[in-house]
């Protein structure tokens, strides 16, 4: 990833990101107690903000974190953020935890002030000699909690699972839970077999992707129908395709998986059609 750009959100306020501090006993830092969001912003324009409030918002109430902000500060700060950095195309990080109490209690003391923090980096759209390459998974046992679906900020598992995955030469981990398909380590995924496109429904054990959501409107306006079920990992290892999605590496062919070749072992035609497609969506919608 890109280093931060050199202004951030820090509890309102737009300071010099090399100068942002925030007190160990925030209950982000001690306990991983907080939420975030990656937003992708094309031309200065957040992408799908109101999907990513709305998923904040959700996270928030399943931390029983009070909205430090409305929708309209909200959509006012993300806006001055991307603006105090350039525009341009970026990634947009939102991250709000309980606060910091005064010690180290499990249990969070009543009337914290939430911690807000924001961060942007410079978000390159994957150039056509990636996009002919693909990318390559390792599949892992899924090692996280059961509330796949809070977009919290405890990521441990996600790193020791991404660390394993770069171990074995892959570019994202694949993880497979009781023998079915989770989600990749930090992206939704999709697999076709003879025509037919697969992706696994919402539950506790995967995050609502919003990438993913655009990739089944895209897959609607093609006309090609997408089954939304559980995937068994006999199907994962036999598929024609599997792509993976997510708001900083877009729709994404896997070409490999555990080393070997994923189908024809390049990006396939579905892909191709489902990528041009969300190109599409993201041009009408930030141009
Ligand atoms: N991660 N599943 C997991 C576990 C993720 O961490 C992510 C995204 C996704 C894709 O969600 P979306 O399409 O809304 O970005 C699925 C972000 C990019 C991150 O943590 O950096």
């Amino acid at each position: 990833m890109a280093a931060a750009l050199p202004i951030c959100l820090l509890d309102g306020a737009f300071v010099p990101t090399q100068d942002a501090r925030v007190s160990p006993f925030d209950r982000g830092f001690l306990f991983g107690d907080g939420v975030y969001e990656v937003i992708p912003c094309f031309n200065a324009k957040p992408f799908r903000l109101a999907a990513h409030l709305d998923r904040l918002q959700a996270g928030l109430d399943a931390l029983q974190i009070a909205n430090p902000h409305s929708r309209a500060q909200w959509t006012r700060l993300v806006h001055e953020l991307i603006a105090a950095n350039g525009g341009g195309d970026m990634g947009l990080y939102l991250e709000i935890t309980r606060g910091a109490g005064s010690g180290r209690d499990f249990l969070p003391p009543p009337k914290l002030k939430p911690t807000v923090f924001g961060f942007c980096w410079p978000l390159a759209p994957a150039r056509g000699a990636d996009l002919e390459r693909g990318i390559s998974g390792a599949t892992l046992d899924d090692i996280r909690w059961l509330r796949c679906d809070i977009k919290s900020v405890a990521l441990l598992a996600p790193v020791l699972l991404r660390m394993e995955s770069q171990r074995r030469g892959a570019d994202e981990a694949i993880l497979v839970r009781d023998g079915r398909l989770a989600e990749g380590s930090s992206s939704a995924v999709f697999i076709a077999k003879a025509g037919c496109i697969v992706s696994p429904p919402a539950s506790h054990e995967r995050l609502p992707s919003i990438t993913r959501l655009v990739v089944v409107e895209a897959l609607a306006a093609l006309g090609l129908p997408l089954h939304e079920r559980e995937v068994d990992r006999a199907e994962l290892d036999d598929a024609d395709e599997i792509w993976i999605a997510s708001s900083t590496r877009d729709v994404m062919p896997v070409v490999q998986l555990d080393g070997r070749a994923v189908g024809s072992g390049k990006p396939g035609p579905l892909w191709r059609r489902a990528y041009d497609e969300v190109q599409a969506i993201k041009q009408r919608e930030t141009r």
